[in-house]
């Protein structure tokens, strides 16, 4: 067992003993990313602008076993194999390079995320596993270097190390590419659930066929810069109604595109189609809700914390109010000082 010690600045680090646990939180994304200009290094085609939630943490400890021939990640207390241990173990391997250490790791995680909330994406989870291994391996890292080696492991991961609202800068190379925190009005989102199945193209796939096939792309990338700037300008002003409808019009485009490849890639669900109308009627009654959704079937309600109770309310209604919950903006990723207990053992 490790023995922790708080630094100066609140945060638990491991003094020497190669085991660190961090907490990270998935982000939804208000400008999307979709796109790479570099499939190794994960640089995007453009920047992207985030909200941080406070809700479906990933917890992940990072424990050195030098005596080790292989990386051991465990998930929810199972065994993870094939692709998910696999870039795991790409990401460490990232991570011992620069440390100059040869020696595997037994990674045990724990995702809040309900299944196929749409939220159970990479991003929680290499967030906290870039703060848990850095401080693992040794590496002293601030916040932009953390950012930048999250990215390494999923693009969007980048901006779960920021806290509220993250703006990551496209950049040109691995240096200029990193998130940071840029200030903003408080926001609130209703997160609807229509379909928890399993996506059928995972966005790296779905970006690579955009890239290669879309004819629209290069007015995506265009048209993202430009919404980009508008945003973090009406971040910058407060203005609440100016980020929902980027947001929302954002979000639409990044969905047609998608569907304008070939063969085409639908995402959305008569469902998410059906709370879409919902958010519009929102609108007409007064009450400012706008709609983004991921590469799949769900629906994130962006809104001010005062509607989100009225919000969640109506889309209950349509999907039964197990399928919504409001979710606030949340902290980046820090390390805590409770480690992930192994699998087989009460907690997990
Ligand atoms: O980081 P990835 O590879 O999981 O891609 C995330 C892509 C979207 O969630 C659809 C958009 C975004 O900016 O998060």
């Amino acid at each position: 067992m490790s023995t922790d010690v708080t630094s100066p600045t609140g945060s638990v680090r491991p003094a020497e003993t190669g085991a660190a646990t961090a907490r990270a939180f998935p982000n939804l994304a208000l400008v999307k990313y979709w796109g790479k200009r570099d499939e190794s290094l994960i640089l995007p085609v453009a920047g992207s602008l985030s909200l941080t939630l406070d809700t479906f943490a990933a917890t992940t400890t990072v424990q050195l076993d030098p005596a080790g021939e292989q990386d051991r990640f465990e998930l929810n207390g199972h065994l993870a194999t094939g692709t998910a241990r696999d870039r795991v173990t790409t990401f460490l391997d990232l991570v011992r390079s620069r440390a100059g250490s040869q020696s595997r790791a037994i990674v045990r995680s724990v995702n809040e995320a309900p299944t196929g909330a749409g939220l159970a994406s990479s991003a929680a989870g290499f967030a906290a596993l870039a703060t848990a291994a850095s401080a693992a391996y040794g590496l002293e890292l601030d916040t932009p270097a953390l950012s930048r080696l999250a990215r390494r492991g999923s693009g969007s991961a980048a901006r779960s190390i920021i806290a509220n609202v993250a703006l990551w800068h496209a950049g040109t190379d691995d240096e200029s590419s990193f998130a940071e925190e840029i200030p903003a009005p408080e926001l609130a989102m209703v997160i609807a659930t229509v379909d928890s199945s399993a996506k059928a193209v995972s966005s790296r796939e779905a970006m690579r066929r955009t890239a290669r096939t879309s004819p629209y792309f290069v007015a995506w990338i265009t048209s993202t810069e430009a919404s980009l700037t508008e945003m973090v300008a009406a971040c910058r002003a407060g203005d609440f109604t100016q980020i929902g409808e980027i947001t929302e019009s954002h979000a639409l485009r990044m969905h047609a595109l998608i569907a304008s490849t070939e063969p085409p890639i639908r995402y959305l669900r008569p469902a998410s189609i059906e709370v879409l109308d919902a958010v519009v009627a929102l609108r007409d009654a007064g009450i400012e809700a706008y709609a983004t959704a991921d590469a799949g079937p769900n629906v994130a309600v962006l809104t001010r914390p005062a509607d989100a109770a009225a919000v969640a309310t109506r889309l209950g209604e349509i999907l039964g109010e197990d399928h919504v919950r409001v979710v606030g903006p949340g902290p980046g990723a820090h390390l805590v000082p409770d480690p992930v207990p192994p699998a087989g053992e009460a907690g997990t």
